[in-house]
């Protein structure tokens, strides 16, 4: 009976906030503090905007919501800024590097800690693999264009999921994503601050770009093809009128993906009480009137129902004639630009939460390792570098993508009840930022999320599982052993 009840004192101790704030002084040699709001504006966009714009928003259009998609963005922007407002209390509060693990770790305890940890490295593994997929793809169109053609074998995932179950397609390895991932791995290594430079400069080309389409794309919409704006629904759920708003809402949700690896740069933040909720929120709100504007240019160029294809944008600068011909090139450049800034930013937030268990002590020591010069993780980076690297590889972007949103929901499910769970528990807490209206758009967060969570297939909730299985078993084998907060003297 004792031994169970030390058990469950050291599964659910909690670490004091005053001492992670300690922990985080830049001064003691750890992670270097030099990011400012402009910075993590340009990192939230460099996160946010890529792959969901580029090539899911013809999709979600075609197939479930028609030109009212528009609507359907602003309803999951809606949904991710009650989730932003509570990443940006606990951001300003606990300016620390491992985001809603260590946030857990502050309210919930070890063990809920490490399983969100645990969720979060499956978030940044899977989507950095999936961007870099998409990538891969948008590379190959490019060089298509050219009259270059690679070699298949070198072009296709190893392995893919069919009705048959697992097969080898007969290449080697996608050799463009493993390319992009050890690129960007690169570029991590040298330093948060040529991270950030090389950010900047990516955000400057994608949303120039964007910026290009809507102001040029402007003049040859046909306001004929927003009538209908909402199509009629065909007599199943979610294929257009309301019900196909709502599912394109859930669908472009992964377009806004990537807000919440800001938080993880806490640490690296200036002032972060300050900077970080207003880098959080206007980078979000940005990206939602970018999304909203391009959607409405893009399906008043071209008749929603001819948009379901790989590259949007692209068919949308075809369809407007020669005039905008000279656009096209910059699109494609534009997006694969706006592709490798997601995969840096999300590969970042994978490096910081191995760095924050690893520093905890649940994770073995090399990964909070930090460089000397470079003020770095690298350890951590170079371990998600071959990793991520490995998996994109090797994996399809339809396996890869549906684990991205089930990871993601499911962290944004915990902030926003942990947001409720401290202000009851500890109400005395310095708050630099306060989420307005608690508890209830906390839980209105929670009840968005886990309703997108509840509709996901069940062969996402059953990798899912695995996943959190093959945690358990490492934090029972290695973390709870090794935990500083339970094992101080180790
Ligand atoms: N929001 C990111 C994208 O759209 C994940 O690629």
């Amino acid at each position: 009976m004792c031994k169970i009840t030390l058990m469950f004192d050291k599964l659910f101790k909690k670490k004091d906030i005053a001492t992670m704030v300690a922990e985080s002084d830049d001064s003691q040699g750890g992670l270097r503090r030099s990011l400012k709001v402009s910075h993590l504006v340009a990192l939230g966009v460099g996160a946010i905007v890529g792959a969901g714009i580029f090539v899911i928003t013809g999709q979600a259009a075609a197939n479930y919501a028609g030109p009212a998609l528009t609507i359907s963005f602003l309803i999951s922007a809606a949904g991710c800024i009650l989730s932003a407002l509570c990443y940006a209390e606990f951001a300003a509060m606990l300016p620390v590097s491992g985001s809603v693990y260590s946030y857990s770790y502050a309210t919930m305890g070890e063990f809920l800690a490490w399983f969100i940890g645990w969720d979060l490295i499956l978030e940044y593994l899977f989507a950095c693999s999936t961007v870099a997929v998409a990538w891969s793809g948008y590379i190959q169109s490019l060089f298509q264009g050219w009259n270059i053609h690679l070699s298949e074998k070198m072009m296709m995932s190893t392995l893919d999921h069919t009705a048959d179950g697992w097969v080898f397609t007969g290449s080697i390895i996608n050799f463009p994503a493993v390319f992009i991932v050890a690129l960007v791995a690169t570029f991590l290594l040298g330093g948060i601050r040529q991270s950030s430079l090389i950010n900047n400069v990516i955000v400057v080309i994608k949303v120039g770009v964007i910026l290009l389409f809507i102001g040029f794309g402007i003049s040859h919409i046909d306001t004929g093809n927003w009538v209908p704006y909402i199509p009629e629904n065909t007599g199943e759920y979610g294929h257009f009128g309301w019900s196909g708003i709502l599912r394109g809402a859930a669908l472009v949700f992964f377009a806004f993906l990537g807000f919440d690896a800001l938080s993880t740069a806490a640490q690296e933040t200036h002032n972060p009480q300050k900077d970080m909720p207003k880098g959080i929120l206007i980078s979000l709100i940005v990206c939602a009137l970018l999304y909203v504007a391009v959607t409405a240019v893009l399906t008043g160029i071209v008749n929603y129902k001819d948009l379901n294809v790989d590259a949007p944008i692209a068919v949308a600068i075809d369809k407007a004639g020669e005039s905008l011909s000279w656009l096209s090139p910059f699109i494609k450049l534009g997006a694969i630009a706006g592709l490798s800034s997601v995969i840096l930013v999300m590969m970042l937030g994978q490096t910081r939460i191995y760095y924050a268990i690893s520093k905890d002590g649940m994770l073995p020591k090399l990964f909070s390792k930090i460089h000397s010069k470079t003020r770095i993780p690298h350890n951590a980076t170079v371990f998600a570098g071959i990793v991520t690297a490995i998996v994109a590889g090797l994996f399809p972007l339809h396996v890869l993508n549906e684990l991205v949103s089930i990871g993601t929901l499911m962290a944004f499910t915990i902030v926003c009840i942990s947001v409720v769970v401290l202000r009851v528990t500890q109400p005395a807490l310095k708050r630099p930022f306060k989420v307005p209206f608690v508890p209830f758009i906390p839980i209105l967060g929670a009840i968005f999320c886990l309703a997108q969570m509840v509709s996901l297939p069940w062969n996402t909730w059953f990798r899912l599982i695995c996943w959190t299985i093959v945690g358990f078993i490492i934090y029972f084998t290695y973390g709870m052993k090794h935990s500083k907060l339970n094992h101080p003297k180790k």
